[in-house]
């Protein structure tokens, strides 16, 4: 492994910190722009290098004490070494590079909103139980950590941890809940949903006749703004999500188990576009072709594009521009001291 002392220039999507030697760029976790570090070379291709960190020569002020023992270990976390304020401020840059390189958009970027808790926000962790061991794997090496307490999930979780390490598991996969619920999609922190729900609710007109809520999971929005509309229409292909969603339906609230490839153009085919609006959440990979098409053939009045993923976000938008104008791009932090980043972009059709 070549050591090699760096300047790290900036921290990029995914975490890792920036630098340049012999002209290759250099990606190290756990490092801050500004900062000069030792470090090793781990991987080394054509265009780029991987590398360790193995000592700070210069210290950022924004370098903080992460506060778990396993950060640098686990792979869950990429920032607990820096202070909250700085991790919003990369946050923030990165989405404005992800929209301006790929997306080629010069939309202003709001400001990033903040999680309202730093640390013990997970409603959720998932734990791997192995020889003995109890933990998370390693993000590159097969390697089980044995963790007793992780620092960003809620204390009803670790509560949880503790009591299943305490009877000495099986070998598998275990999930830890905050709180009892169908196993479906829901947001992990409660506090930052709710804060991310309110800009969706924000950003959507009223007296609209159709909402039609793509990759709806168990109907997180569309059950908060059905009232506001005459119909809505969630689309999921998740049928246990689906089912959930029915359970406690209005008499306005239709469910669709099926793809949204597929499913978005039947929803919208037909309809007033002028009175109708869209969410659309799908997972990091972004929208599928379909989708897009779909929201393309017919250009609802409001579109709102609720994304975890900045690189799939721009390069829809750059695609979608054809028939929609983005009138803001605003990021969340769901998930502090990890790389995740939630961004809401709020569009409207060019024929309004
Ligand atoms: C990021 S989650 C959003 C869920 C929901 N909006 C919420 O806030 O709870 C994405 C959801 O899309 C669903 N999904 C992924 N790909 C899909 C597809 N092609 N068609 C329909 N649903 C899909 C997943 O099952 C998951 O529930």
């Amino acid at each position: 492994m070549r050591p090699v002392e760096l300047q790290i220039e900036d921290v990029a999507f995914g975490g890792k910190g920036v630098g340049r030697t012999e002209g290759k760029v250099v990606f190290v976790p756990y490092t801050i722009a500004g900062e000069r570090v030792a470090t090793r070379i781990t991987r080394e291709k054509k265009q780029f290098a991987e590398a360790e960190l193995a000592a700070v020569l210069e210290e950022s002020p924004e370098r903080t004490t992460p506060k778990c023992p396993y950060f640098g270990r686990c792979g869950g976390c990429s920032y607990q070494h820096m202070k909250y304020k700085h991790q919003l401020q990369v946050k923030q840059k990165q989405v404005e590079n992800a929209l301006r390189r790929i997306g080629r958009l010069n939309t202003p970027v709001q400001t990033i909103v903040s999680s309202p808790q730093e640390y013990g926000y997970r409603n959720r962790i998932t734990v791997h139980a192995d020889g003995g061991r109890v933990g998370y794997y390693r993000r590159d090496v097969h390697e089980l950590i044995d963790v007793e307490h992780c620092p960003i999930a809620a204390p009803e979780v670790n509560q949880a941890l503790t009591e299943l390490r305490s009877r000495a598991p099986r070998d598998g996969h275990y999930t830890l809940r905050a709180r009892s619920g169908p196993r479906v999609f829901a947001q992990t922190n409660d506090g930052a949903a709710e804060a991310l729900a309110q800009i969706v609710e924000r950003l959507l007109p009223t007296g609209h006749h159709l909402l039609v809520d793509a990759y709806c999971g168990s109907g997180f929005f569309t059950k908060r703004l059905a009232a506001r509309f005459e119909r809505v229409v969630g689309i999921e292909w998740d049928r246990l999500a689906v089912a959930t969603a029915e359970q406690n339906a209005g008499a306005n609230e239709t469910y669709i188990a099926g793809d949204a490839d597929l499913e978005v153009n039947r929803a919208l085919a037909g309809v007033d576009l002028g009175t109708t609006s869209a969410i659309v959440d799908p997972p990091a990979t972004g929208l599928s072709a379909g989708t897009r098409n779909a929201l393309l053939e017919h250009p609802v009045h409001t579109l709102v594009y609720v994304s975890c993923n900045p690189a799939t976000l721009a390069r829809d938008l750059a695609v979608l521009q054809a028939q929609f104008t983005l009138l803001s791009a605003t990021p969340l932090d769901m998930f502090p001291q990890t790389a995740e980043i939630e961004c809401v972009a709020h569009l409207c059709s060019k024929a309004d």
